[in-house]
């Protein structure tokens, strides 16, 4: 079964899919994206997901193309027409095609709209976890607003290769004062050795994450204490846990961090619970 794309309006095979080569998108990473799980064929926190698309927009100053509810049509028609059971949909929307001009295109420049989805691998997903995995740190060298879903990526691109090419899963991002912010492609937890769940505040030095919204709730609901702070690097090594959290890989432990293995190097009680509790706190649509 050829996979399908939704592009500007028309659903059409992923290999005849494209977009203008004067996008915005293409040619300044001038757009944002959502990245929402599926779940037997539902949309995870679909609705957490495009508010903050919304806001991402208008920070922006890039126009809603349509309405929330076209926006959602679409979504779960991209999955249907995928037959996607356990995986994502991606959605990204563009400044739109125009003139290459830094500046703002004209007014009435329509937004591109770009759909897909694909089904990921429930098993190793589960594998993975219960392995938990390896992580390296990176100086953090974004900008000043990652609390923007922009496609703009390079750094996340750069800091994950580097993470590959040291057998590791993810890159943990640090800023200058020392203190750990986010994931190239998740947020950053800990738990210190007195049992406390530590993570940065959401402020414009991280995304916020929409797994990490719910996990406060699954936090709260199983009776642990929340901390919401940076933590430095040196906390992270001596932490009794860490784990990182995504749309894509839910809760996931982390094991090592610069090869130096956390707590007693396997997965902790802490983050398999969260993992395990987590679909009962997140809405399905
Ligand atoms: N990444 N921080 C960064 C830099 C991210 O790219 C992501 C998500 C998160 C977690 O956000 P959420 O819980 O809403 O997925 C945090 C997505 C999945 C991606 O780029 O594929």
């Amino acid at each position: 079964m050829s996979r399908i794309a939704y592009v500007n309006g028309r659903y059409r095979p992923l290999a005849a899919a494209a977009v203008n080569v004067e996008d915005r998108g293409y040619q300044f990473s001038d757009g944002v994206y959502e990245v929402c799980e599926v779940r037997q064929g539902r949309l995870i926190d679909e609705r957490r997901h495009l508010e903050r698309l919304r806001r991402s927009l208008s920070e922006l100053r890039i126009a809603m193309p349509m309405t929330e509810a076209a926006l959602s049509t679409i979504l779960h028609e991209v999955v249907r027409r995928n037959r996607v059971r356990w995986g994502i949909v991606y959605l990204q929307i563009t400044r739109g095609v125009a003139r290459r001009d830094h500046a703002f295109p004209p007014a009435g420049t329509r937004p591109s709209v770009v759909v897909t989805a694909r089904n990921l691998d429930l098993d190793q997903a589960e594998r993975l976890a219960a392995e938990g995995v390896a992580v390296i740190s990176v100086p953090d060298n974004r900008w000043e607003r990652v609390d923007i879903k922009s496609v703009s990526l390079l750094p996340n691109v750069l800091a994950k290769q580097a993470a590959r090419e040291r057998g590791a899963r993810e890159a943990w991002f640090v800023d200058r004062q020392g203190l750990v912010t986010e994931g190239s492609s998740s947020n950053a937890w800990i738990v210190t050795r007195d049992g406390k769940v530590v993570t940065r505040h959401a402020d414009q030095a991280i995304l916020k994450g929409i797994t990490r919204t719910v996990v406060l709730d699954v936090l709260k609901a199983q009776g642990l204490v929340l901390e919401e702070r940076p933590f430095s690097l040196e906390e992270a090594y001596a932490a009794r846990e860490a784990f990182i959290t995504s749309a894509s890989q839910i809760v996931l432990p982390v094991v090592r961090i610069d090869g130096r293995p956390i707590g007693n190097g396997a997965p902790g009680l802490v983050a398999t619970a969260l993992r395990r509790d987590f679909h009962r706190h997140a809405e399905s649509s």
